[in-house]
């Protein structure tokens, strides 16, 4: 697009109508011209909302062509977001409405309402019919009520709808009408050849003129936003190395937060069971289900991860007697012949250290009041013995026993056996093999090394247990803290929303616990009474709330989790907590409420109930709110609205975007409002896993570092991953039994975290090529760090060539002549590179030369 155009559109755009019809008048354009509105039949209205405009009704123009105006939020991602022969209307007082329908089995509709066309408000999905479809719907206005009538085709025949409201809010019950009284406003009109059916609308040119720019704006945006290491070959391709002087004034200095840098733990890609969390069986409750993965798969159930080894031992799932209602479920073998052994096969092998210690532990019940001893070893694909122990099980009701096994050999793909060697019936519930060798010795603990990766991020917080975990896959599968608090035996396991099982063995104590044993703060989300946006359950999109009526139950959770978390041993929680092994508060500060959540009135009142309960009964905890998932669009904005409006200190926000995005968004914060609530950058990272990634993620966080007065908190996510089980890419670190795994932007989180500081300064760039390419390729942060005293300068180069700098450090006292330099570089395609770490000279005024595509860090001790 051409400077000049582009500057008029924005222009346009920033001042408004007055000057859109001013720019038509100076251009001739007519007054008024026809607006078409559809979707294509080609994707089933997936694509959403698109608009072409005609002078004559005969030809007419696509705008974009078929850029999105409107998305559908209903239902789960992916297919079943559909918007299906959209019905525009504007209304008396100016505000458009569009109906549409959602698919061809749901007794609903759709309704958004705009302005502009451009923002829409939230979406509503009243439920109409019960056991009946909802097509074509269309909207009509008379006498101050609004009439939507709709066809309903399920049972076999054609019959007309409609019901009434005055505000799309609350609904008439539908009556049937006499079909031939229905509108049929919708035309057929041919757009680039292709027949498309919407309705037609006469409009201001102006309205038109508003659509287009916003279409152009986007393909700019998207075309900027595409920059990447490919395209820079061809932008930068006649760039010298450049000369570059950077002025930092340390009498310019502001208070910055000193929590910025945390991570952000979701049980996602196997990151707890079979991940940080040690356990090394699988299934070890009998607790998986077919549910677990929506019936998709008829191996995952109760026997998941086991199989007898041998015969005369038939080994069945029964739930008769189990060890606690919330572990229904239990294995029972009934030993006709001594040698069958049950097998586990751990999460892809069990890997084992020659020499390590292993805890065993079985819950076993006798039933036919025999005792029986128990062989349990570790044995080879081929039947090696890699050590083993035995165990006398005696009592007739459920019993916990506890072993230990020594590994007498190292291996990657062990299995665990257990040999019952006396005839009769067993159950077994719980089968438990833990390394003792966790992170910090704790029982039912985390692997060292994993926990140990996420340690030297230095994180000053952890938010967990998601995401999307946090808030579930419709109303049943919200995560609820207390049922994963208490012994293993009595916690509560559930389908994981990324469709596998979640043992809660790594649960809210664990959580706090890793929290400290790393220094850094917990902050456990809550879902805001409302299930995942893209919830496979419950109907009507999202998606419903809790009900009312059981809101006071969950307010009440959320208050005994403070409780839980920092009361004293006296309290009913505290004393739970102490029970635990934790008589210390776990000095909770921070409680995120809600996660990218449909942002409407079902959450407006659930998410007002919580706030406010926790605000009065516990003014010292900063709660941080939700503004869905992205960083524009109708949650973002409607999530701010609120937030605003309830004074919520903090809320939460979220982008997964490309390189192009955070090289070309480095001012976003440069202009937010620093009366208003703060921001947690809950989730961003960049797509993919590159050098140049991690530069454009490295980049990005000297704004933040520069936006640390309104910026309190960011995290990268997702931050673990299994390989083989990732259901998101890319993330942070990747690990499989013995590995691990961090990529090039750990790295960079972790020079962020080890370099923090809690006072920025104010710095200039000089570059000898003022080019705005390249001068937004080239950042700077500087931090003090007022514990150490120590200056720390982030230095960022994205660009193909080195730049030679000189710093002066103006007003910086006490400089000590040795500083530590870190270099992270490589080719921009690289997946790997380590950070480089070294000495350097430095005084007020230095030369670095920073390598094509590299960050660096000089850590400047000043005392
Ligand atoms: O980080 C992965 C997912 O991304 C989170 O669960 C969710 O909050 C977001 O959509």
């Amino acid at each position: 697009m051409k400077p000049a155009f582009l500057l008029l559109c924005m222009i346009a755009l920033l001042i408004g109508k007055p000057t859109l019809g001013a720019v038509s008048q100076m251009t001739k354009q007519p007054d008024s011209v026809y607006l078409f509105s559809y979707s294509t039949e080609k994707d089933a209205g997936r694509g959403g909302l698109y608009f072409a405009w005609s002078t004559d009704q005969e030809n007419w123009t696509p705008i974009g062509p078929e850029f999105r105006f409107l998305f559908c939020d209903y239902g789960r991602w992916g297919a079943e977001k559909r918007l299906v022969t959209p019905f525009l209307f504007q209304a008396p007082d100016g505000i458009w409405h569009c109906v549409w329908s959602l698919n061809e089995h749901t007794g609903t509709f759709a309704h958004a309402e705009s302005k502009d066309l451009i923002y829409w408000q939230p979406q509503t999905y009243p439920i109409v019919m019960k056991n009946n479809n909802c097509l074509q719907p269309e909207v009509s206005f008379n006498n101050g009520q609004y009439r939507i009538s709709w066809i309903s085709d399920k049972s076999g025949k054609q019959q007309a709808f409609y019901v009434t409201t005055t505000d799309f809010k609350n609904y008439s019950s539908a009556k049937e009408m006499p079909l031939k009284d229905r509108l049929n406003f919708r035309k057929e009109v041919s757009i680039s050849g292709k027949n498309e059916t919407g309705t037609i609308r006469k409009v201001a040119w102006e309205l038109v003129e508003s659509l287009l720019n916003k279409q152009k704006l986007n393909a700019y945006r998207d075309q900027q936003w595409s920059e990447s290491a490919k395209t820079d070959s061809l932008r930068f391709a006649s760039l010298k190395n450049l000369d570059a002087t950077i002025t930092v004034d340390n009498s310019k200095s502001k208070k910055i937060s000193d929590i910025l840098v945390g991570v952000f733990f979701e049980d996602i890609n196997y990151a707890a069971d079979g991940g940080l969390y040690a356990e090394l069986l699988q299934n070890r409750d009998f607790e998986y289900a077919l549910s677990d993965k929506e019936g998709n798969d008829k191996t995952w159930n109760n026997r998941k991860a086991w199989h007898l080894n041998g015969s005369g031992a038939p080994f069945s799932i029964d739930s008769v007697s189990p060890i606690h209602p919330n572990n229904a479920h239990y294995a029972a073998l009934n030993i006709d012949k001594v040698g069958a052994g049950l097998v586990n096969e751990g999460y892809d092998g069990i890997a084992i250290k020659a020499g390590e210690k292993y805890n065993f532990s079985v819950f076993v019940s006798n039933p036919d009041k025999k005792g029986k001893k128990l062989v349990v070893r570790l044995i080879g694909k081929d039947g090696e013995n890699y050590g083993e122990t035995t165990v006398s099980a005696n009592s007739s009701g459920w019993k916990k026993l506890e072993t230990i096994l020594i590994a007498k050999q190292t291996a990657t793909d062990a299995q665990l056996e257990i040999v019952p060697q006396t005839t009769g019936s067993i159950e077994l519930d719980m089968i438990s093999l833990f390394p003792q060798n966790t992170f910090k010795g704790h029982k039912n603990g985390l692997r060292t090394d994993l926990a140990q990766t996420i340690a030297n991020i230095h994180p000053r917080f952890v938010r967990f247990p998601g995401g999307c975990v946090a808030h579930g896959d419709g109303l049943g599968n919200i995560y609820r803290w207390k049922n994963t608090v208490g012994p293993l035996e009595s916690r509560k396991p559930q389908k994981n929303l990324w469709g596998y099982h979640q043992t809660a063995g790594l649960g809210y104590f664990e959580y706090f616990q890793f929290c400290e044993d790393i220094g850094a703060a917990p902050l456990p989300v809550i879902a805001a009474g409302v299930p995942c946006q893209n919830s496979a359950t419950g109907g009507a999109g999202q998606q419903g709330g809790i009900p009312m009526c059981d809101m006071d139950n969950y307010v009440q959770d959320v208050l005994d989790l403070i409780e839980w978390a920092n009361g004293d041993v006296k309290t009913k929680w505290g004393k739970i907590r102490a029970e635990a092994g934790h008589p210390k508060p776990f000095n909770l500060k921070y409680v995120g409420i809600g996660n990218e959540d449909l942002i409407n009135d079902i959450f407006e009142e659930r998410f007002t109930m919580i706030y406010k309960a926790v605000k009065e009964k516990h003014p010292e905890i900063t709660v941080i709110g939700t503004v869905g998932p992205t960083f524009e669009g109708t949650d973002y904005v409607e999530g701010w609205k609120i937030a605003t409006k309830l004074g919520v200190p903090m809320v939460d926000e979220h982008y997964y975007q490309s390189p192009g995005w955070f090289i070309n968004n480095q001012d976003f914060y440069d202009k937010y409002d620093r009366s208003k609530p703060k921001v947690y950058l809950g989730e961003y990272a960049s797509w993919g896993s590159t050098i140049y990634n991690s530069l454009s993620e490295a980049l990005y966080l000297t704004s933040l570092e520069r936006n640390g007065d309104v910026v309190s908190m960011a995290s990268y996510a997702p931050m673990l991953a299994k390989e083989g089980h990732t259901q998101w890419n890319p993330d942070l670190i990747y690990f499989n039994n013995t590995e691990v795994k961090p990529t090039v932007d750990y790295f960079v989180q972790q020079l962020y975290g080890q370099n923090s500081g809690d006072t920025y300064l104010k710095s200039d760039v000089k570059l000898s090529d003022e080019n705005e390419s390249v001068r937004k390729r080239v950042a700077v942060s500087v931090v003090r760090d007022s514990k150490s005293n120590d200056l720390i300068v982030k230095m960022v180069n994205m660009l193909p060539v080195a730049v030679s700098t000189r710093l002066k450090l103006d007003g910086v006292s006490n400089i000590n002549p040795s500083a530590m330099l870190t270099v992270l570089t490589g080719n921009p395609g690289d997946k790997t590179a380590n950070p480089v770490t070294g000495t350097m000279s430095v005084s007020n005024d230095f030369p670095c030369t920073l390598p094509a595509y590299s960050f660096t860090v000089i850590r400047i001790k000043t005392k």
